[in-house]
């Protein structure tokens, strides 16, 4: 079997994905017309070739201004099925979905017309095809530690649908410790814990999500190889690492496929797993991510399993869940 047969029929997880990147321009385009909405193209491909971004906050830009479209319950709930309808071509069989609700209730939309959507969407995949699927709930770091502790107490009727608690959109100048106290709330209420670092914010910003937020997992992390000693900390802990080559690469924090570090980090013995992130934005779902590495770096067969296991070793599944599928 050749490598990329066996990438795309291997079941596996995914555990950095972002629903509201996840919005195909096409949907996108319908929506808009669906509401009314006048979007800055002219047509499904001009929408496809504004995705060039030179750094997070050109993309981020964008991608708010894309999600302006999600208005009703049945636009959460095809945006959350075109997801999960990849995941089913893509042989993703658990997948753990992070939402912004301030991109949301920032523009009126609340808890009450998102969450059924997505929750109808999630119900349907399980009963049809047995997937499984996890939520989790991402603060707005450019936002205020107020308006994340609001965004928490907002979610409450829904807690018991909400796996874990994460915080994404503008790293730099947004370091974790600014919400080191909603994160102890978090953390009281018995929630995973994930936080994007070190994508472009510096490695002590691994530092602060690790011990200032008490972090289950590290989205992107890819500068903690700027530092030894915390190379060494994510090794013994084997503090999993949400790693998403297409968009480093479309976010610049790498210039070519071929100097991604994402199996230095794996020769260095951490654990580490390969995602979408904004699959829309950055040019592919899960399986392009794995055959991007493939053609730029090579990979093997020992190398594609190890991280097809640690997918589910770094998931939020119970261990006897783990065990059914590594
Ligand atoms: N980084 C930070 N915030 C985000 C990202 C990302 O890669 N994608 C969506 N929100
Ligand atoms: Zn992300």
């Amino acid at each position: 079997m050749t490598l990329s047969s066996l990438i795309s029929s291997v079941p596996k997880a995914e555990l950095h994905l972002h629903i509201e990147g996840a919005l195909e321009p096409s949907l996108m385009w319908s929506l808009a017309a669906k509401h009314n909405i006048t979007l800055p193209y002219k047509n499904v491909a001009q929408i496809e070739a504004a995705y060039q971004f030179s750094n997070l906050q050109s993309f981020l830009d964008i991608y708010y201004a894309g999600a302006s479209v999600l208005l009703d319950e049945d636009d959460f709930f095809a945006l959350m099925w075109s997801y999960l309808c990849k995941c089913k071509e893509e042989n993703i069989v658990h997948t753990e979905i992070m939402f912004d609700p301030q991109t949301h209730t920032e523009r009126g939309i609340g808890y009450d017309i998102f969450m059924p959507g997505f929750l109808r969407a999630i119900d349907k995949a399980r009963q049809q095809w047995g997937m499984s699927v996890k939520l989790i709930l991402s603060f707005l770091r450019h936002l205020s530690e107020q308006e994340a502790f609001d965004t928490l107490e907002q979610a409450k009727p829904y807690y018991r649908y909400i796996d874990a608690v994460g915080l994404d959109s503008s790293e730099k100048g947004h370091p974790p410790v600014k919400f080191r106290r909603v994160f102890a709330q978090v953390r009281r209420l018995g929630f995973r814990i994930v936080a994007h670092a070190g994508e472009e914010g510096p490695a002590d910003y691994i530092w602060q999500a690790i011990h200032t937020l008490g972090v289950d997992r590290i989205d992107h992390g890819v500068r903690c190889l700027e530092d030894p000693e915390l190379v060494a900390l994510l090794k013994k802990r084997q503090i999993p690492l949400t790693v998403c080559p297409l968009s480093n690469l479309k976010l610049k924090v790498i210039n070519d496929m071929r100097q991604h570090s994402l199996f230095a980090l794996m020769d260095k013995g951490l654990l580490v797993t390969v995602n979408s992130d904004d699959p829309t934005y950055f040019g592919g779902y899960l399986n392009r991510n794995f055959e991007a590495l493939d053609a730029a770096l090579g990979m093997n067969k020992n190398q594609l399993q190890a991280l097809v296991i640690n997918s589910f070793k770094a998931s939020f599944l119970s261990e006897d869940e783990k065990t059914h599928w590594i």
